[in-house]
């Protein structure tokens, strides 16, 4: 039987979705994204071999498999030969035989990350804190039909027309906002340059990946972002441009949605967000120098733009959410061995507002921004669990704290992650995903 599985951050970001689906690669035919673009920044570590994948799939990473670029997604076609050619010198085939871009992904122009830095800085205090990879605009471009999908690019006539009519208005905001004017020859040389070298890998990925899912061919969906950065369930407007969770996956791939035998989450053992936002369980004030040991043990630094990224506690009333939307087979919990230090880990395990307690998340930014975090508070286990393979060799007080976790999301947990490196994981029970995880070891 085909098994199509996919594989969502269950927080604002950054849980550790490339190792995961690193380690997993190895048990799939396929590995797709569905949304985003180079705003993502996913780690892969193999042996002393790092990799940071921003728009191509990580199961690049492992020889043989063919790594799918959605229809969901925006592609910025010069980070996408940046990153081909650093993978290249890595040693990582990246050839049309293996990387299939959807010929329905829109592309990433100039002119939309003029528009990203034009937008936040009009914000002001109110900025979303983007990457400024041009990711929202990209997508503004898409629901308001005037986006250039790569397979449109591949017309001069259709992409000159399209960068003409698209600049004139992206120069009148630019430029009231005090930015630099941009060319259209300029644009539509550099674009038509990219985008000759980038027809090769162009496919009508739909059609690829329904057959494939047809013929038994396994398929890996990896999110970007994560379910509190998405355009609709996340901590609007504090959110990505596009939909992360679950049903995103059947939308930004077109596989059709009985397809979907499995939901993985991953989910980190605390908290962390990069950019501007709502996040209650941030270390602030007493607890700043607790966010910066964090910071420091867990290397919580943006993988693509390098910002410290913002620490707190886990919160399980959000993880329970992030769980319900996406509807979790199966729970990935990472970075254990981050929290090996602490004498005692806080827990949020709901909200107040006013006073009341909060049935659900509250979907106003300004009303997050008040919440009080309700917290349990466990005890730590003081002693490394750097690299652990087995829950049994895990300290007592670390097995509690993941069964709490457990208890608090209302998944099993199938996947416990105890360092960066690609081994350094207990596969801990994987009944709910049909027993393909154990395989995968
Ligand atoms: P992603 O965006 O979800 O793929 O996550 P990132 O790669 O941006 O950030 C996760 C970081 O944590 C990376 O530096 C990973 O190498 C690292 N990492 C992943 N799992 C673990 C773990 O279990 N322990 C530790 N210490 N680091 C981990
Ligand atoms: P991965 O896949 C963490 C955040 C940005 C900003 C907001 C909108 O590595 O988990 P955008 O450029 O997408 O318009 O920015 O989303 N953001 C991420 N935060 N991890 C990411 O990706 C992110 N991609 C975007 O910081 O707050
Ligand atoms: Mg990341």
């Amino acid at each position: 039987m085909s098994k199509v599985i996919a594989v969502i951050g269950a927080q604002w970001g950054d849980e550790g979705k490339g190792k995961i689906v690193d380690l997993l690669a190895e048990r799939f035919d396929i590995v797709a994204r569905y949304q985003g673009g180079h705003n993502a920044g996913h780690s892969v570590q193999v042996g002393d071999q790092s990799f940071v994948l921003h728009l191509l799939p990580s199961g690049i990473v492992h020889r043989g498999k063919t790594c799918v670029l959605g229809n969901g997604m925006v592609i910025d076609p010069k980070a996408f030969f940046v990153e081909a050619d650093r993978l290249t010198q890595q040693g990582i085939e990246v050839s049309p035989e293996r990387v299939k871009i959807s010929s329905r992904a829109h592309l990433i122009l100039p002119y939309h990350r003029a528009l990203d830095h034009t937008s936040e800085e009009r914000l002001g205090n109110e900025k979303v804190g983007t990457t400024l990879r041009g990711i929202g605009p990209a997508y503004e471009d898409k629901a308001g039909r005037r986006g250039i999908r790569t397979a449109d690019a591949l017309v001069p006539d259709v992409l000159r027309s399209r960068i003409e009519r698209n600049l004139e208005d992206a120069n009148r905001i630019i430029e009231a906002y005090g930015g630099e004017r941009l060319d259209v020859d300029e644009i539509f040389k550099e674009m038509s340059v990219l985008t000759e070298r980038l027809a090769p890998f162009i496919a009508d990925t739909t059609h690829y990946l329904n057959v494939a899912a047809t013929e038994g061919r396994s398929i890996l969906l990896e999110g970007a972002q994560a379910t509190l950065l998405d355009v609709d369930h996340g901590t609007y407007p504090f959110v990505t441009s596009s939909t992360t969770v679950a049903g995103g996956a059947i939308i930004g791939t077109g596989l059709a949605p009985q397809r979907l035998n499995g939901v993985l989450g991953i989910v980190r053992t605390y908290t962390t967000r990069v950019g501007e936002g709502p996040f209650p369980t941030e270390m602030l004030e007493g607890e700043a120098e607790l966010g910066q040991m964090i910071r420091e043990r867990g290397r919580e630094y943006g993988a693509s733009t390098g910002r410290p990224r913002r620490c707190g506690w886990f919160d399980a009333f959000a993880t329970r959410y992030a769980a319900e939307i996406n509807g979790f087979s199966s729970v990935a919990l990472t970075k254990l061995d981050v929290l090996d230090t602490l004498d005692e880990i806080k827990v949020c395990t709901g909200y107040k507002l006013n006073g009341k307690v909060c049935e659900s998340l509250p979907a106003v930014s300004q009303d997050l921004r008040r919440v009080e975090p309700v917290y349990a508070t466990l005890p730590g286990w003081r002693s490394s669990t750097l690299g652990m393979t087995e829950m049994s060799s895990l300290p007592t007080n670390a097995r509690r704290y993941v069964d709490f976790l457990s208890e608090q999301i209302g998944v099993e947990i199938g996947l416990v992650s105890t360092g960066p490196e690609r081994m350094q994981t207990i596969i801990v029970q994987d009944s709910a995903l049909g027993g393909w995880l154990r395989d995968s070891k």
